[in-house]
């Protein structure tokens, strides 16, 4: 339903009251339910209200997703219970299960590898003398240092800064095309804003330097700054999460042998090493645990997600971040995977419920958020395989997904008591939820059906 024949002006500068008016109006169907929809979702505190709604522009309401626990998490000898912000269903009844199952045999050993950021001033010089622009920005390059001070002054209490500046010729790709590529050591913040005002600050300083250089011909004492942004791909910022354990202490439980279990998970990790089709499903589930950890700890997952997909490729072919070995009869499993987290700034100390996952963790350093993390997609992974060669997954996928197919039936508390104890030893599908559900009512199955549609 779109009644809109006009562009709004200025429609950022209206009351939020207004702005609901002018979208119910608009666009929807049901005006009376779709303000109660929104009211419904608004906190019943105004002050933390106010909070959500100064995040964003345009806030209308507030989008919730549950707020899960995973517990039991051992990672390197410290136990977590995991905060998890997630729609699906069995994501953290998996993680769950895999941390039950690590506990026994020694749990997740995890080290961050590197914590380097980087950004770029991406730029273009047509000049042709490019050894005295090289010796230009070699001469120049401690002002980068000296010229943002008061940008990283801050940081550099805390031990971080500016790590590296370097002028990078990229004119074999596109003509012109050079960068100041920046390395940076943001400690417990993403870094973002810091990152970026650096590269701002830096451009400025090249740009000034460059027009008094007398090496170079007047024309070729200027550059055209197209822009200046970090980068959310960071190899360089890297944490390693591992699990292993005897073939002898496997035991998982399935029937199936210790040693055929090592065997069939090392086979299905291997494919998703050399399948891309596979590699991006099985990704995606590692992707499950990073991105509820991420997202209750108030860490931007798009960036997360961004970089792990491109650290994924980085050979050329998209392959998995996960790896499996059985060497001297040891079954080692772990991933490598680059993360840019923040436990200070942004919306870390803001959103109350952020606050309370930190809290959780024991209001880790971005370090330890980082381990902790892999670990959660280490385990997500290790679930989801273990699910595939043995049970399958749609066992547990769908038990768990179960009271969602029962609430989009309207099924009453006793309904689904009574239905959740049916599918107890039976394999839950939509259709038999359905069928079961109608049987209870005394309504014919088709004519139910026909009605939904
Ligand atoms: C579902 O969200 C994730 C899985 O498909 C992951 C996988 O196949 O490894 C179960």
């Amino acid at each position: 339903m779109n009644k809109q024949t006009a562009p709004v002006k200025g429609f950022s500068k209206w009351s939020k009251q207004a702005k609901i008016e002018w979208l119910i109006a608009h666009y929807s169907a049901e005006p009376q339910s779709a303000l109660r929809t929104i009211e419904e979702y608004w906190h019943i505190n105004p002050d933390l209200q106010k909070i959500h709604d100064e995040f964003i522009e345009n806030a209308l309401t507030n989008f919730y997703l549950p707020f899960g626990v995973a517990p039991n998490f051992q990672v390197n000898g410290r136990m977590y219970a995991l905060p998890m912000a997630i729609e699906e269903s069995s994501v953290v009844a998996a993680a769950s299960k895999a941390a039950n199952f690590w506990i026994e045999r020694g749990g997740f050993k995890a080290e961050v590898l590197q914590s380097t950021k980087i950004g770029h001033v991406h730029f273009i010089w047509n000049g042709t003398d490019k050894q005295s622009f090289t010796d230009f920005f070699h001469r120049i390059k401690t002002n980068f240092l000296s010229g943002t001070n008061h940008i990283t002054a801050n940081m550099r209490t805390r031990g971080g800064g500016i790590k590296d500046v370097a002028l990078v010729d990229k004119t074999q790709v596109e003509p012109g095309y050079y960068q100041l590529e920046l390395r940076f050591e943001t400690c417990d913040s993403m870094g973002a804003n810091f990152i970026n005002s650096c590269l701002e600050e830096c451009a400025g300083i090249f740009q000034n330097a460059l027009m008094e250089e007398v090496a170079l011909p007047m024309e070729d004492r200027s550059i055209q700054v197209v822009m200046c942004i970090l980068s959310n791909y960071t190899p360089e910022c890297l944490v390693r999460a591992e699990v292993s354990c005897p073939v002898s202490a496997i035991e998982e439980g399935s029937g199936i042998s210790n040693q055929e279990f090592a065997e069939k998970f090392c086979r299905a990790v291997r494919i998703a090493e050399i399948e891309p089709y596979r590699a991006v499903t099985h990704n995606k589930g590692i992707m499950n645990g990073i991105d509820a950890v991420v997202l209750a700890t108030g860490n931007d997952f798009r960036a997360v997600e961004a970089c792990a997909h491109a650290y994924a490729s980085r050979s050329g072919q998209y392959t998995s971040l996960t790896h499996a070995s059985v060497e001297n009869d040891v079954f080692k499993f772990w991933i490598e995977v680059p993360m840019s987290l923040g436990t200070v700034g942004g919306i870390t100390r803001l959103h109350p419920m952020v606050k309370f996952a930190h809290a959780m963790l024991g209001n880790p350093n971005a370090a330890e958020l980082m381990m902790i993390t892999a670990a959660a997609g280490l385990a997500q992974n290790f679930s989801a395989i273990r699910s595939l060669i043995t049970t399958g997954i749609q066992k547990g996928h769908m038990k768990m997904h179960l009271l969602n197919i029962l609430n989009q039936l309207e099924a009453t508390e006793d309904e689904k008591k009574t239905i959740v104890e049916y599918f107890k030893d039976k394999v839950v599908s939509h259709s038999a939820a359905v069928a079961i559900f109608c049987q209870l009512r005394g309504i014919p199955a088709e004519q139910f059906a026909k009605q939904q549609r």
